[in-house]
């Protein structure tokens, strides 16, 4: 891999190869509840604009009198000053310094200081961009406005058989995305390594190589309508003649649905070059008509956040570097798998290098081949948008003028099953698959019901 190419392939700026591909859908830019309550009319407090930071811009987002969201440009088009502390009047909001006043699609109201005769405000206009506010996620849509694609019906967005809680949007990762996502997200073997390594025994060697003189179980990576899945069966070591299947998929540009019954997205959202947030949607089925214990643990947890990475402040900002000599014997800043995954993602490459890598020092084995899929679908896309075509994935209006049917993604832990039974799962193709999830949309009841989820 040529440092020059890789280099070229991972910014998300506007004008970027991939930045544009990224500009190609709808992507979540915030957390409803980051930005208050819904209603209008006042100019304190809830109702403040904020400021979000997405594929390299710096934008700001504010409710109007009815509570829709706006996304604009953070700098004034007038002399640039930071719209953060522009005052919201009705559906409008005002610059601090001339009192330029805008409407959410950025058209200008006012311009306190210019003669009207002059017309200059027909001229100007702060650049926005299209919001949409589902399941407690605001999303926006960042590219041409002649090629805005239809809102894609995901169930775990639009399902109205079970319960949504989103996250809060306070995890950022020091790190590229493609790091963060697309290099990690189908590979089991760190699953089994990064891990693995901190619980006891490390449970290295259930695929491919086996281990324990068990026969090893197989994995596999295939593209699907939406961009890539690994297939795994694992061994469950735990329970001899047990075996669990498992499919994780990359939705492209920036999703990870790695969970029971697809039930959590998990978005890798570019905040630049150097550094990704985590935007994610839990999805939680009704089981015989009622909200889960389950569920109500998640909602619960939602509103009494345990201490975690998103919310510590006191940490070194290469925290993830220091922690490496750590390795081995737990560490007090532990916080789970993804910090773990940042551990391991901020750690290849240097500090002055923005923690990239130094791409021509790989060497990617036959246990690379979902970074190397998923890098090769990503080429693909950014030729699709150089050539004026739509990428994979994105949704336009059918014949009747609309897509209503949900998107169902496919991942799933599925556990206790006997070899035959998992082989079963593991053969089917995305078609097969798709057709029995249809059929079965809530296959496995409660995650972690059988079996650990896996760990990637
Ligand atoms: S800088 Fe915003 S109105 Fe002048
Ligand atoms: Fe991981």
């Amino acid at each position: 891999m040529r440092n020059d190419e890789e280099l070229a392939m991972i910014q998300v700026g506007p004008g970027t190869p991939s930045g544009e591909v990224f500009r190609r859908y709808w992507l979540p830019v915030e957390v409803s509840a980051n930005l208050g309550g819904g209603s209008g009319g006042r100019h304190v407090g809830a109702l403040n604009p904020i400021r979000v930071h997405v594929l390299g811009e710096h934008l700001i987002l504010f409710r109007d009198s009815k509570g829709a969201p706006h996304l604009l440009a953070e700098h004034c088009a007038h002399r640039g000053t930071s719209l953060f502390y522009g005052r919201v009047e009705g559906d409008t909001i005002r610059c601090l310094y001339h009192g330029w006043l805008y409407a959410g699609d950025g058209s200008v109201v006012e311009q306190p200081g210019e003669p009207e005769e002059n017309r200059f405000k027909e001229r100007v206009t702060q650049p926005s961009y299209p919001t949409v506010e589902v399941a407690g996620l605001i999303f926006a849509y960042m590219g041409p406005a002649e090629l805005e694609p239809l809102f894609p019906r995901y169930h775990q967005l639009f399902s109205e058989d079970g319960i949504r809680v989103p996250g809060n949007g306070g995890y950022t990762e020091q790190c590229n995305v493609f790091q963060a996502l697309h290099d990690n997200n189908m590979d089991p073997w760190h699953g089994e390594i990064a891990h693995g390594w901190f619980r006891d025994p490390p449970q290295v060697g259930t695929m491919r190589q086996a281990g324990n003189g068990r026969p090893a179980t197989p994995v596999t990576f295939e593209r699907t309508p939406w961009g890539t899945r690994m297939k795994v069966i694992k061994d469950q070591l735990s329970k001899p003649g047990s075996y669990q299947y498992h499919e994780t998929h990359t939705v492209w540009p920036t999703q990870r649905v790695n969970q029971d019954n697809a039930g959590s997205i998990k978005w890798a959202v570019p905040v630049d070059d150097y550094s990704t947030r985590w935007i994610t949607l839990d999805f939680y089925p009704f089981v015989d008509g009622k909200i889960t214990e389950e569920a109500q643990r998640a909602i619960y947890e939602q509103n009494n956040p345990m201490p975690s990475i998103g919310l510590a402040h006191d940490l070194p900002k290469d925290w993830a570097q220091q922690v490496g000599s750590y390795w081995n014997y737990g560490h007090p800043w532990r916080q789970g798998n993804i910090w773990e995954d940042e551990v391991a993602q901020q750690t290849q490459g240097p500090e002055e290098r923005h923690y990239l890598p130094d791409w021509e020092k790989w060497h990617l084995g036959k246990s690379d081949e979902g970074l190397i899929m998923n890098r090769k679908v990503w080429a693909e896309q950014v030729i699709r948008v150089r050539e004026g075509q739509d990428p994979i994935g994105i949704v336009r209006a059918s014949k009747n003028g609309s897509d209503d049917a949900l998107i169902r993604i496919t991942s799933d832990n599925i556990g206790g099953l006997s070899l035959e039974e998992a082989t079963h799962f593991f053969e089917m193709t995305q078609e097969e698959r798709s057709a029995y999830v249809a059929e079965h949309p809530y296959h496995t009841r409660g995650r972690g019901r059988a079996g650990a989820a896996p760990m990637t």
